[in-house]
């Protein structure tokens, strides 16, 4: 088996091998975009497999890290199941790495595939349904702050409001071009924007779609930066009743769910559950934003046969504000590769890892870790009353 770059030579082979895997319809123009590039696999000369990789970044502690986003993995139905697929994961880690990646980031249909080669369920990513009524009951602003649509020279202060927002989101991408289009927003239907004293205090994008009667408004971003903001753009919403039953949001900022005080006990989400691979532990930590670390250590084991640049013996050290990862130490605290990006991102704490058994050792080593991210995990409840 051959892996290699892709060009734009094999789009035609690569547009055979998704249409068969997801029924894509639409030819794309070019495969090799800016901020996008990808792998495939040859077996006997014919293009058997492909990923992609888009050039993401992801906040965690208020740092952009750069993040490789695999998308389109699909092997040929005739040769399936000849371990292609691993092939194009392993080769991906190592061209990621290369690429300055420290992350990757991916949305399986296939968690088995991935969960090999150590991505694990690390965030969600989020769409409710609104029925109108909820919307009707979210508390009327105070201040009235005038909304109008956006245009091209509000690109940069949307951009901004989003990332004033974004970076104190784990996980949240950073939106950079070239693989974000800025300009592209402004193709959607619906783009409104508040005006601030400084740039603005938030924006709301959404696009109609159909469905029902009526059709569907589907929101894609509801920023706002401050209470005001949020309940100004919830209030522009309200505007769609006696057209639309329901609107779909998409979960931006989770404080937005905090201001819909309508919502009873139950209602629609959907919910995709991205998988999180640390690629390169050292740089990955040495790109993290702490919140305010105190002094410690922890030794690790890391098992990570796909990864073998971070294998073995690792230590972490909090010292002044800064932390680091240095090959040595006694390897008190062992983590499996898959147990990194559920550390990372505050997804699970060390407990739940070592349940899953991907964690051993001594408790009192591995609290460091949770520690140092200041996470523990989605807060839960498993009784109902
Ligand atoms: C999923 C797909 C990419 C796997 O390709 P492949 O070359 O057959 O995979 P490999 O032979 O390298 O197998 C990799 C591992 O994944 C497992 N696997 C593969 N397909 C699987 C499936 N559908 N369900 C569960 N496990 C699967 C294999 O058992 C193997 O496990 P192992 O390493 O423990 O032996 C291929 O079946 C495909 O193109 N499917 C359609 C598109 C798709 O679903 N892509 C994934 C998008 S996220």
């Amino acid at each position: 088996m051959h892996i290699r770059e892709y060009t734009d030579d094999d789009l035609d082979a690569v547009f055979r091998l998704r249409r068969l895997a997801f029924n894509a319809a639409e030819r794309p123009e070019r495969l090799v975009k800016p901020g996008t590039h990808g792998l495939v696999a040859e077996l006997d000369g014919r293009v058997a497999g492909v990923l992609s990789i888009g050039a993401f970044a992801q906040f965690y502690g208020g740092a952009a890290i750069p993040m490789g986003g695999i998308g389109g993995v699909a092997v040929d139905g005739a040769t399936r199941g000849r371990g292609v697929a691993n092939a194009l994961l392993d080769a991906a880690l190592s061209t990621m790495r290369e690429h300055g990646q420290p992350l990757s980031v991916l949305y399986a249909t296939v968690p088995t595939l991935y969960r090999g080669r150590g991505w694990e369920r690390a965030g969600v990513f989020e769409w409710v349904e609104l029925p109108m009524d909820r919307l009707l009951s979210v508390p009327r602003p105070a201040e009235l702050i005038p909304s109008r649509p956006a245009c091209e020279s509000d690109l940069t202060a949307l951009h901004d409001c989003y990332l004033e927002v974004a970076r104190t989101i784990d996980g949240m991408a950073d939106r950079r071009p070239p693989r974000i289009e800025l300009g592209k927003v402004l193709e959607l239907d619906l783009v409104s924007v508040l005006p601030g004293p400084n740039g603005l205090r938030g924006y709301l994008t959404a696009k109609r779609e159909s469905g029902g009667d009526m059709g569907r408004l589907k929101v894609f971003d509801l920023v706002g930066v401050d209470v005001e903001a949020q309940l100004n753009l919830l209030a522009s919403l309200a505007s769609w009743t006696g057209t639309l039953e329901a609107i779909d949001l998409r979960i931006t900022d989770p404080a937005t769910l905090n201001l819909l005080g309508g919502t009873p006990i139950r209602y629609s989400v959907w919910t995709s559950a991205w998988m999180l691979r640390v690629v390169d532990l050292p740089a990955a930590v040495a790109a993290r934003g702490w919140p305010r670390p105190a002094n410690a250590v922890v030794d690790l084991e890391i098992i990570d046969e796909h990864a073998p640049w971070h294998a073995g013996n690792q230590r972490i050290v909090a010292e002044d504000g800064v932390v680091r990862v240095e090959p040595g130490g006694t390897g008190a605290v062992r983590l499996h590769a898959r147990a990194l990006g559920p550390w990372f991102s505050g997804a699970q704490n060390t407990h739940a890892l070592r349940r899953a058994g991907l964690l051993e050792g001594d408790p009192a080593d591995a609290v460091v870790l949770d520690q140092l991210v200041g996470a523990s995990g989605v807060p839960r409840l498993a009784d109902f009353f």
